[in-house]
Order: C-alpha cells, then structure tokens, then sequence
C-alpha cells in the first residue's frame, strides 16, 4: 500500500487577554481567555505506512526526549485509542519559539490529533478528540478549532467569539524562557475564588469588541502574568511601552510569556514598528481567523479527506 503523507503547518496562538481566577483543587488555575491562531508556523511532515505492529518516529532538529514530546505522546495516544497498525514517520520543522507562550508544542500535538486520523482511515468524534486533546495539555483542544476562541476552565473549555479582520501583528521574543509552572506559582493565587466582577468587566467589554473592530483598535486588555513576569525581566516590560508607543492596540504578553506581541491596525505601522526593533527577535504576522484555519486544513488534507464540509476533516480510507 502506498505511503500516505501530508504536510501540515501548525500555527501558533496568541491570548488577546488572560486573567487566572484562583486555584483549582486539581492544581490548577481557573482562567478566563481569549485565544487567537496566528500566521507564524511550525510545519509537521507525516508519512503514514498501513501496516502490521506499531510504530512512531519523529525526526526533529530540536533537544526533546522522544517520550516527551507532544507530537509521539499524541501519536501514540491515537495508535492506542483507535487501535491502528502501521508506522508513523513525523518531521518537525520548528519556527515558533519554545518557552514563548505561542502554543508551538500544543499546536503541534492538535495537528498530530487532526491529521493522523485522517491518514490513518479513522473518524474519532470531535469530542472524543478534544478530550483527548486535553489530557495531553490545556491549550491542545483550542487549536482544534483556531480563530478566536474564549477559553473557560484551564483554558480547554471553548466557546467561538466573533472574529476581527486579521489584522497586522508584531511578536517580539527575546529569547527568555519562561517556565509556565513557575510563572503560575509566582501569582500565588489562592484555593478561594475571589468575586472577578471589577477585573471581568474590561475583558468582556474586549471580547464584544472583537467583531466590531475599527480603526483605533480593540483598546487595552490585560494579561495577570505581566506583573509577576516583567518584575523579573524588565526587559519585557520595556518591549511593550515600546509598542504601545509605536501605535499597537493591544500589546500584550502572551500566555506566562516571554513573547510580546501588538496588533497593527495597518501592514505599513506593523513594519515601522519592527523597524525600531534591532535587538531582538521579530516576527511579523496576522491574526488567522476561524475560516482560514479550516481552509487551511480542508487543504493540507484534501488528498486524504472526503468531500465533506464537516468539521474536522474526515478520513476518506475508513471503512
Ligand atoms: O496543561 P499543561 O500541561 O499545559 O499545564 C502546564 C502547567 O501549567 C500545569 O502543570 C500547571 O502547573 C499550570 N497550569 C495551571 N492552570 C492552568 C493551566 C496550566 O496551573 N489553567
């Protein structure tokens, strides 16, 4: 049988807005996000061969153990899962920075869970993928759907929210890793959940504005890990006023950071902007709403895929 192969690109995320309730009796946080797919990528090559045994391999120009690494742990959780038999070949070709609150790894283990399936003559429901999304990390399930997303819970509730233009985006990465489990612990949050109505009411007044964006921007919003983070690294603190004062609404940290991004309401403003960044690492970019992710996905797998609109792409091997 022939190999069945498919190159994916795993986009990245930035959260417009993240506020981190209390902590939760599992450990973890309770959160209130808003989460957006964005233009910069990995790209995840996939060979799939039908066949007897099991096997996953993954080659990768990056320092992760085997076992670790989201794409074989999500692998193999769809070899046990969905009972299938053959040998899996994946090529990771990494450009979002790790330790940035981009998503890179959890994009990567969502592109593993929507094509493997795929290639593989599965169909696994949409809910049984998001619950296995979210036993392999908290922002996997939002990368099932992309576009702009409300995240509830650890962040791995979702509910869709309108979408803005895609509009003109600068990330800044200064090359600091930040440990999201420290970054957490830094907050000190604790087991009692506190009333959030004051901190609720400028993120959803953001959350509203998003489908009605116009010129002037979507106004400020608010990441809690900021302080705690910048107190540490000025540096970080620096980029930001830096964008804000080269025009960006918002500029925000994303996720327990170190990433710094600002949206753009022109390409041109984005540039200038970059322009004034000589020292650290740029990437210029745009938002990726709901519709180009699965554009972009009915595509990467069109060759392997029915002719159906439904959501995720179904597997046109299965029985
Ligand atoms: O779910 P994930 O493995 O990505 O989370 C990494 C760590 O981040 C968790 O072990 C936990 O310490 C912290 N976390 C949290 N609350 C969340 C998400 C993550 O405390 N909502």
């Amino acid at each position: 049988m022939p190999v069945r192969r498919a190159s994916l690109r795993s986009l990245a995320k930035i959260n417009l807005g993240l506020h981190v309730l209390h902590k939760r009796s599992d450990g973890y946080h309770e959160l209130r996000t808003i989460f957006h797919t964005i233009s910069l990528a990995d790209r995840v090559d996939v060979e799939f061969s039908p066949g007897r045994g099991a096997r996953i391999e993954l080659e990768s120009g990056i320092d992760v153990p085997h076992d670790d690494n989201l794409v074989t742990r999500a692998a193999q959780l769809l070899f046990d899962r969905l009972n299938i038999r053959g040998h899996a070949r994946f090529g990771l070709n990494k450009r979002i920075p790790m330790g940035g609150g981009l998503g890179g790894g959890s994009s990567n283990a969502a592109a593993v869970l929507l094509a493997l399936p795929v290639l593989a003559g599965r169909r696994p429901s949409l809910e049984l993928l998001q619950e296995w999304a979210a036993q392999l990390g908290s922002d996997v399930p939002f990368f099932l759907y992309g576009g702009a997303a409300l995240g509830l819970g650890r962040g791995n509730e979702l509910y869709p929210l309108p979408e803005s233009p895609e509009l003109p985006i600068l990330l800044i990465t200064p090359g600091i890793h930040v440990s999201t489990p420290e970054a957490y612990r830094a907050l000190s949050r604790s087991l009692t959940p506190e009333l959030p109505s004051c901190i609720m009411s400028s993120f959803q007044t953001f959350a509203w504005r998003l489908g009605q964006w116009s010129p002037g921007g979507f106004g400020q919003t608010g990441n809690d890990f900021e302080d705690a983070v910048f107190r540490r690294r000025p540096v970080l603190g620096a980029i930001k006023r830096k964008l804000l004062r080269q025009g960006a609404s918002p500029a925000l940290m994303s996720g327990s950071g170190s990433a710094v991004f600002g949206v753009f309401e022109k390409p041109e403003a984005r540039d200038r902007a970059r322009a004034e960044f000589v020292k650290e690492q740029t990437f210029p970019g745009k938002l990726v709403s709901r519709k180009t992710y699965r554009r972009m996905w009915m595509r990467q797998l069109a060759e392997h895929r029915t002719d159906s609109n439904t959501w995720p792409p179904q597997s046109r091997y299965a029985k």
